[in-house]
């Protein structure tokens, strides 16, 4: 059954599909609204696809999105059940350089759309690009994540690592970013549990 919530985020999907709004239109190969469930109370932000996901038409399929599949599962949340994935820029920029304001300002559509439509009660702000986007601070990622902000539709906002930076990082000693992402992610998960 189409429910009126299926059909709003269709028709949002269908516009950004067909976006031209900005030059990455003209240049990606598929744009990549979102992966996972709409029904769920959590929603991931991300930067922007890279090369696999402009390729598949889905977001976080790559090295990193192999990382933070891993990660979820870690406290038992998988993308097919728990958790709706998106990014703040539907095109990929070209050799993954960071989204221009004006893209982001062009983008920023179908974000605000997916989260007025889904209102999720926790949304992950994954890496710098996406902390950014809802947080105005001149503070870097590490600075920001682990800790909980007021997010839109009244959800809890935290920033956490991009796992493209834990895979640039190996190291797993206390204080290091994959033990500090460990840290940040049981959290989540206690603080989702305590939702009604
Ligand atoms: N990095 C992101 O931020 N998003 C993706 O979808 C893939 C890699």
């Amino acid at each position: 059954m189409t429910t009126e919530f299926d059909e709003k985020l269709n028709a949002i999907r269908e516009k950004c599909l067909n976006c031209n709004k900005c030059p990455l239109g003209a240049t990606k190969t598929k744009s990549v609204f979102s992966a996972g469930i709409p029904n769920s109370k959590i929603m991931l932000i991300g930067e922007a696809p890279g090369y696999y996901e402009d390729q598949k038409g889905e977001p976080f399929v790559g090295k990193a999105g192999q990382l933070l599949d891993k990660i979820l599962a870690s406290v038992g949340f998988s993308r097919e059940r728990d958790i709706y994935i998106c990014n703040t820029l539907k095109c990929r920029p070209p050799e993954n350089r960071d989204p221009l304001p004006e893209e982001k300002a062009a983008c920023r559509e179908y974000l605000d759309a997916q989260l007025e439509i889904l209102q999720p009660r926790i949304i992950l702000l994954c890496g710098r690009i996406a902390a950014t986007s809802f947080i105005d601070t001149n503070l870097g990622i590490t600075k920001l994540r682990g800790k909980w902000y007021e997010g839109p539709y009244f959800s809890k906002m935290m920033p956490i690592f991009h796992p493209s930076y834990l895979l640039r990082n190996d190291s797993r000693e206390k204080g290091s970013p994959k033990w500090l992402m460990w840290q940040d992610i049981k959290e989540i998960r206690r603080v989702y549990d305590m939702l009604e």
